[in-house]
C-alpha cells in the first residue's frame, strides 16, 4: 500500500459521489468491506516506518470520504422540499386551432397573390358615403334594404370624413373600391379581406357577422371572359374541382352586367325543398360580381370610357361550408370547442 493509492481511491471517490446512488457509495468506499476497510486490513501488515507515515494519511482519508458522504445525504433530503420529479405525467397545454373561415380566407389571399392580385385593407366602421352613395346606392334606392345596416349614433363621424354622412359597420368590403380608386390610376389588381355586419336574423345561412374578400381588377380592354378566367382558376385551386359551380345573371347597382356564383349544394344535392342551404334550389350562392359600373369609375373621377373593370366579392364563410361540408354558418362563431378543434 503506498501514499498513491489512497490518493488514487480519494480522486475516484469524489467522482463517484456525484454518478453513483448514496448506497453503493457507501458500499464501495466506507462500508465494512469497502476500500477504506481494505486499507486498514493491510495496514496491519506494514513495517513500523510506513505504518508512521501511512498511519495519519489514512484516518484523513477516512474521515474525508465520511463526509463527502454525510455532506451528499445533507444535500440530498434538503432538496427533497423543492424535489421534482421529472419522471410524472405532465398537465396537458391545449394547443389551439384557426378558425376554418379564417384558414378559407388566408387561402384566398395566397390564391390571389399568385394571381397577381395586391392586398389592400378598408376601416369596419365606414360611412355612408363609401358602403352606399358612392356604390351607385343612393339614400332612397330600395337596394339599401338589401344590406341590413347597423347604424352608429348620428352624431359620430368618422375623423376628418365629417361631410361623408352617418357612420355604420360595413355591411359588405365594397366601399374599399371607392377608397382605393379614389386614389390611384388603373391598372390594378386588388384584394380586399375583411370583416363585414349585416344587422339581420340569424340562420344556416346568415350571421350578422361575417368575412368577405372583395376583388377589383381594372385597366383598359378588361371584360367577363377576364373575370370568368380567374374565378375558375381561384376555385379550381381551391376546391381542386371536387365541385360544380354555375355562373348567373343577378343585380348589384355597383356593376353592370352582374352576377353570381354559385356551387352545387352538398347538403341535399336539390332533393330536398326544405333544405336550410339551398332551399330546394340546389345551389349555394358563395359570390356577387360584375363590371364595374361606369357611375363609380366617374366618381372616382377617371377620364371617360377609358377604363373597365371586375369586381366581386366571394362569402368566405359560404367558401368554407361548401370546402368543409359544414351546414351552418352559425358554427363559425359559436366557440364551440367540438366544432374548432375539427381543423387543427
Ligand atoms: N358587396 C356585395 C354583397 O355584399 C357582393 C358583391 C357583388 C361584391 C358584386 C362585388 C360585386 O364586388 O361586383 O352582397
Amino acid at each position: 500500500m503506498k501514499k498513491e493509492d489512497i490518493k488514487a481511491v480519494i480522486n475516484e471517490a469524489k467522482t463517484d459521489i456525484n454518478s453513483l446512488d448514496l448506497e453503493s457509495f457507501r458500499v464501495k468506499y466506507i462500508g465494512r468491506k469497502g476500500l477504506i476497510s481494505d486499507f486498514f486490513s493491510e495496514f496491519k501488515n506494514l513495517s513500523i516506518e510506513d505504518k508512521k507515515e501511512l498511519g495519519p494519511i489514512l484516518n484523513e482519508a477516512k474521515t474525508e470520504l465520511n463526509d463527502l458522504y454525510i455532506k451528499a445525504k445533507e444535500s440530498c433530503t434538503k432538496d427533497k422540499k423543492d424535489f421534482f420529479d421529472y419522471t410524472l405525467k405532465g398537465n396537458k397545454i391545449e394547443v389551439g386551432s384557426l378558425n376554418p373561415a379564417t384558414i378559407v380566407l388566408r387561402e384566398l389571399c395566397s390564391v390571389f397573390k399568385e394571381l397577381g392580385f395586391q392586398i389592400i385593407e378598408g376601416p369596419e366602421i365606414e360611412n355612408e358615403y363609401y358602403n352606399f352613395d358612392a356604390l351607385n346606392i343612393p339614400k332612397d334606392h330600395p337596394a339599401r334594404d338589401l344590406w341590413d345596416t347597423f347604424w352608429f349614433p348620428d352624431n359620430l363621424k368618422l375623423i376628418g370624413e365629417k361631410d361623408k354622412g352617418r357612420c355604420l359597420l360595413r355591411t359588405h368590403t365594397s366601399p374599399v373600391q371607392m377608397r382605393f380608386m379614389e386614389k390611384n390610376l388603373p391598372p390594378f389588381n386588388v384584394i380586399v379581406p375583411g370583416r363585414t355586419f349585416r344587422y339581420e336574423a340569424t340562420d344556416a345561412r346568415h350571421e350578422f357577422q361575417f368575412h368577405q374578400l372583395e376583388g377589383l381588377m381594372v385597366s383598359e380592354n378588361i371584360n367577363l371572359s377576364n373575370f370568368k378566367i380567374i374565378i375558375k382558376e381561384a376555385m379550381q385551386k381551391i376546391f381542386k374541382g371536387t365541385r360544380k359551380m354555375r355562373f348567373l345573371p343577378s343585380y348589384f347597382p355597383f356593376v353592370s352586367p352582374g352576377l353570381q356564383v354559385d356551387i352545387e349544394c352538398f347538403k341535399c344535392r336539390g332533393k330536398d325543398k326544405k333544405c336550410p342551404l339551398c332551399s330546394g334550389s340546389g345551389w349555394i350562392e358563395v359570390l356577387g360580381a360584375g363590371m364595374v359600373h361606369p357611375k363609380l369609375f366617374e366618381i372616382a373621377g377617371y377620364p371617360k370610357g377609358k377604363y373597365q373593370g371586375f369586381a366581386f366579392g366571394i362569402g368566405v364563410e359560404r367558401f368554407a361550408m361548401v370546402k368543409y361540408l359544414i351546414d351552418d354558418t352559425r358554427l363559425f362563431n359559436s366557440t364551440d370547442l367540438r366544432f374548432l378543434k375539427q381543423f387543427k
